[in-house]
């Protein structure tokens, strides 16, 4: 270990990390690895984050010469970095990182060969072996890669070694524990980072900071003043070229099982002991223990499925789920889920936590909307009943903000009363993506925001009754809804059965009929402070 690494008392290295790193990346030629992972090193680099002395060995099947390889990633930062690419000096300096090895997954020998070359390499660099294993491959490698690692002796360093996945980790509870029984035999659990990208999202990163740095909320942070709690992550897009992976997933294990959920377990954690990474995992996996879980005859009350139809977004035509390309004609698998959750803990009980995403929607948004309780009825400004709730809203996406709609007096001797919001919004400037946050997390050895197995299980034990349901067909929801819509009506009487409504979501523009009353509120809204 370098001496001059400053380590945290998690056991992550602070501010930049300074020790040598050898990025081991397998799927180097892919889609991920062109579209988001190159430009988050990129960026790290120009801004001052990387180890100076660091090695990225790109890993795939195709038979490549480094020169190549470097030409790849150059182009994949001309297309997807944030940042101006040239031919500066910077640009060359940063592709002279870069290494290729060909590597066929299934062979013993080649993992041989990759050994080899990356321990020349560590030598070049005078690196003690700290290496992180990215596998930006489908789930299918993640098992005979990490077990390769292990015979063929890259698991064995003197360093510290860092295994980093992606989702899907497994598609059921058994498939997950199966995987994670495989990665085990190579890496500790201190040593596997599982993405989820979400949880690099700046405002769901915030949402900590928000409850846990300011005094104000932590007193209304609960079932006596909430009333209720809708998560919101809405997309355009429809299956794209996923079909072959969508359409056996489809939309809770897709979504729900990890993002989603992971958004209610920031809303809902008990404060942390410390703010350490142990702890505030150790209060988010809580959530998942108290989270209720359904029973098969009760999925139907709870749950809404739903599946596009032709239709309309931004202006343009969409085809049917079911005829999109590579989906089976027949297809059950759901686009969209809106479903209600209970947290039968302390904090929480008879507190209805809303959640729903979906395809093909008409905006592309994630929001989480706290509604705080009504007013009583008889006082003098509620007496027609019709004083709307205090809103708190995290905005996740687009445009990163927090604003709080209040009651205020319209100026004026008429006495009206109308909501306003206090808004913040964060700079729309060009911040970091969640893949930088979350690379430089896992350099460092920060594991905060990376999903722990207990908590992977968790949302499987959760989800997988539902999915078990509507595979076997005994829950019968599966509702279409037009492209370009909100979701199914289904979605709206979820809510509706509570007497509550979904609150519209950022450029939401024409309330639907259930948000009545809610366009009213978007004209009122005020900027009083940006
Ligand atoms: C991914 C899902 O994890 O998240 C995609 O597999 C989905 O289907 C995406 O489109 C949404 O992420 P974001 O950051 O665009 O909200």
């Amino acid at each position: 270990m370098y001496t001059d690494e400053k380590l945290s008392e998690d056991g992550f290295e602070e501010g930049t990390p300074s020790s040598p790193l050898t990025l081991i990346l397998f799927g180097a030629t892919g889609d991920l690895a062109q579209r988001k992972l190159y430009s988050a090193l990129y960026s790290l680099y120009l801004d001052g984050r990387l180890p100076s002395a660091f090695a990225v060995t790109g890993v795939a099947r195709k038979a490549l010469h480094r020169a190549e390889f470097q030409t790849l990633v150059q182009t994949s930062l001309e297309r997807f970095s944030r940042h101006s690419v040239d031919t500066s000096e910077s640009l060359t300096a940063f592709l002279e990182h870069f290494y290729y090895v060909s590597v066929d997954v299934k062979k013993a020998a080649d993992f041989e060969h990759l050994r080899q070359f990356v321990v020349d390499l560590e030598a070049n660099l005078s690196s003690p072996g700290n290496r992180m294993f990215y596998l930006a491959m489908a789930p299918e490698y993640f098992g005979p890669i990490a077990l390769n690692l292990k015979s063929c002796g890259l698991t064995g360093t003197e360093g510290w070694k860092r295994l980093v996945i992606e989702k899907p980790f497994g598609t059921n509870l058994e498939s997950a524990e199966r995987l994670n029984s495989e990665l085990r035999q190579g890496f500790q659990e201190e040593e596997i980072y599982r993405i989820d990208h979400y949880l690099g999202k700046e405002m769901v990163q915030n949402i900590e900071v928000l409850r846990f740095a300011n005094s104000i909320f932590e007193p209304v942070w609960n079932n006596r003043s909430i009333a209720n709690i809708q998560i919101t992550s809405s997309e355009t897009v429809g299956v794209e070229e996923r079909s072959g992976y969508y359409d056996q997933a489809g939309a809770v294990r897709d979504m729900v099982q990890n993002h989603m959920l992971q958004m209610v377990m920031m809303i809902a954690m008990e404060p942390p002991s410390r703010l350490k990474t142990e702890a505030i995992r150790d209060e988010k996996v809580k959530v998942l223990r108290s989270l209720r879980r359904y029973q098969t005859s009760e999925i139907g009350d709870h749950v809404v499925l739903g599946q596009y139809e032709a239709g309309q977004v931004a202006g343009q035509e969409v085809p049917a789920y079911r005829d999109e390309p590579g989906v089976h004609p027949k297809s059950r698998t759901e686009t969209f889920v809106a479903a209600r959750l209970f947290i039968d803990n302390f904090r929480w009980a008879g507190v209805p936590f809303y959640i729903r995403t979906g395809k093909r929607l008409g905006v592309k948004a994630t929001e989480i909307v706290i509604q705080f309780k009504d007013m009583p009825k008889h006082l003098y400004f509620n007496q027609d009943g019709n004083l709307l709730p205090n809103l708190l809203v995290i905005r996740v996406y687009p445009e990163e903000g927090i604003y709080i709609r209040l009651n205020a007096k319209r100026p004026g001797t008429d006495g009206t009363v109308v909501p306003v919001a206090m808004e913040f919004s964060q700079e729309p400037d060009d911040s970091p993506e969640a893949y930088e946050r979350l690379f430089y997390d896992a350099i460092r050895g920060d594991s905060t925001f990376f999903t722990r197995w207990d908590e992977v299980a968790l949302a499987w034990k959760f989800v997988d009754p539902i999915i078990d349901a509507s595979q076997n067909g005994t829950d019968p929801n599966l509702f279409p809804y037009p492209s370009g819509s909100f979701g199914p009506e289904a979605a709206t009487q979820l809510v509706a059965e509570d007497h509550f409504r979904w609150w519209p979501i950022y450029g939401q523009t024409a309330a639907p009929a259930d948000t009545a009353g809610s366009a009213s509120f978007w004209r009122t809204q005020g900027r009083v402070q940006g």
